[in-house]
């Protein structure tokens, strides 16, 4: 029986050897007989790393992905996680500068928070937020409301950062219905943010290619410009007057719309697509200023700044926004669970205790027991490890680091604040020319992305906006990460510029 087995499996291994890269078969033509991975598993047979890649490509649909290169090329497999850095399924180790999705603030494999998810396992393993509450959403809720911005008091609870951002609306448009202003209902967001991928986010989401292709969107959405300092007009002589000048674009939408039509606007208090847009204080200042004259509700987006990626445990108060709504998610379990937390002024709950009045909204595995035993298990590790002045400290070291990149020629601009930056990459440093969809293609796609991983770095080369590389890495690294960010961005990038 043994021999059998191993005479399969050893027969199995030629098969999947047999396919190298340049003759994988597509996933088009691959037949439903294919199920080879699960007949290796069921029988206990070994399982190689060519077993994993040929059936992730006729299996798997990877998210936000090009599948046509893995017709010739193999895609990365990650294996495991452990601290601040991430392993292929050849043992290949990488650090991790994007913390998974900006989300693993900790790092990876933190025992204290395994431990609470099986503790909560075995005490309550579901129960959703329909008609009932359970002990570990009542507990989080106050945790959170301890760290958020003093007007914030009610917490709905969803599985990510897009459903919080199609919440807000959903509650925002609601109570406008409920206390007299039924025309209320149009949002206001700001050019290539991105807010998610629901029919309703997506609307908000503010990046046309991302779009196009689900057309006809929820209607009543519009565009404002961002805070791109790099890319301001030479007309402003300070950050501060080109904020305000951003800021009064949108007193000149809603203006144009209605008020009266107006709902919200969305902002993130520091934009991650188009490559860490941040803000002076003025400008927040400014927006609250005409969010109150009109009546509109302010919705921060913090799925990405919150939970200590800008040095404060929301940017908001970095920022001094003060919100009327906080969209978090992502970091909220340092990744280890799913769960977002939208966060609001009572006000928009007020009508909701009233008689029939009911939000009908709300999802199965929202408030998950097991991701709220998780994020309170984060909440005392940022407590306990004291994360936020940890990044207070070591941000102004990571960034006069990451400015040494300054001395190659394809960089134009290194910004960002806390652990988050984006170094923009330019064919002028002078001019601050960027380059053409031809040459963003071959360096990002054809070169940047594949030779970053290559290097043993795991970050992000993006150009929803213009050319850059994202870096938002673990909250608990140092200095000496660091220096192994800048060494192998130093080197990629050098190699990147001999190529154009
Ligand atoms: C600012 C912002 N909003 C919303 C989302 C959507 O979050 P999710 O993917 O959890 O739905 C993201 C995701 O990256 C984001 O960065």
């Amino acid at each position: 029986m043994a021999i059998q087995e191993s005479s399969k499996a050893s027969g199995l291994r030629r098969l999947f050897s047999k396919r190298k890269p340049s003759t994988t078969v597509s996933s088009s033509s691959a037949d439903r007989n294919n199920l080879h991975l699960a007949e290796a598993m069921e029988k206990g047979w070994e399982i190689t790393p060519g077993m994993y890649q040929q059936s992730a490509k006729d299996h798997l649909w990877l998210h936000f992905t090009r599948h046509s290169p893995f017709q010739t090329q193999d895609m990365p497999i990650i294996a495991r996680g452990e601290g601040h850095y991430i392993y292929d399924i050849n043992g290949k180790k990488y650090l991790d500068g994007l913390s998974g999705l900006f989300t693993n603030a900790l790092g990876h494999g933190r025992p204290e928070l395994a431990a609470a998810a099986q503790k909560q396992m075995l005490e309550l393993d579901f129960m959703p937020l329909w008609s009932y509450a359970h002990p570990r959403a009542i507990e989080l809720a106050e945790r959170l409301l301890k760290h958020a911005p003093k007007e914030l008091n009610r917490i709905f609870f969803t599985t990510g950062g897009g459903e919080a951002v199609e919440t807000a609306w959903k509650i925002i448009k609601h109570y406008n219905k409920l206390t007299g202003n039924p025309l209320k209902h149009k949002v206001i967001s700001r050019m290539t943010a991105y807010h998610g991928t629901s029919h309703g986010a997506l609307s908000i989401t503010g990046i046309a290619a991302m779009k196009k292709f689900y057309e006809p969107l929820v209607p009543s959405t519009f565009r404002v410009p961002n805070t791109n300092w790099y890319r301001a007009p030479k007309e402003f002589a300070t950050e501060e007057e080109f904020g305000q000048w951003a800021a009064n674009r949108l007193e000149e939408a809603i203006l144009m719309e209605g008020p009266e039509t107006v709902a919200a606007f969305y902002v993130e208090p520091i934009q991650n697509s188009g490559g860490c847009f941040t803000a002076p204080p003025s400008y927040f200042r400014r927006v609250r200023e005409i969010c109150d004259k009109y009546d509109v509700a302010l919705v921060a987006d913090e799925t990405i700044t919150g939970y200590g990626r800008s040095g404060h445990m929301f940017a908001s108060e970095r920022y001094d926004i003060r919100p009327d709504f906080m969209v978090t998610a992502k970091a909220i379990t340092s990744g280890a669970q799913p769960l977002g937390a939208l966060f609001m002024k009572e006000k928009y709950f007020e009508p909701f205790t009233k008689g029939t009045n009911i939000l009908a909204h709300g999802y199965t595995f929202a408030a998950h027991p097991v991701a709220c035993a998780v994020a309170i298990a984060t909440l005392d590790i940022f407590e306990n490890e004291r994360i936020i002045e940890h990044v207070q400290k070591n941000s102004p070291i990571f960034r006069n680091t990451l400015e040494r990149l300054h001395d190659l020629p394809i960089v134009g601009d290194v910004r960002g604040d806390g652990y988050f930056f984006a170094i923009e990459l330019v064919r002028d440093k002078v001019t601050r020319e960027t380059f053409n969809d031809e040459e963003s293609e071959k360096l990002l796609r054809g070169f940047l992305s594949k030779a970053l991983y290559e290097a043993g770095i795991y970050c992000r080369a993006d150009d929803r906006g213009d050319p850059v590389v994202q870096l938002a890495p673990p909250l608990t690294i140092g200095p000496k990460e660091f220096n192994d960010i800048e060494a192998m961005l130093r080197d990629v990038l050098t190699r990147a510029w001999e190529r154009i």
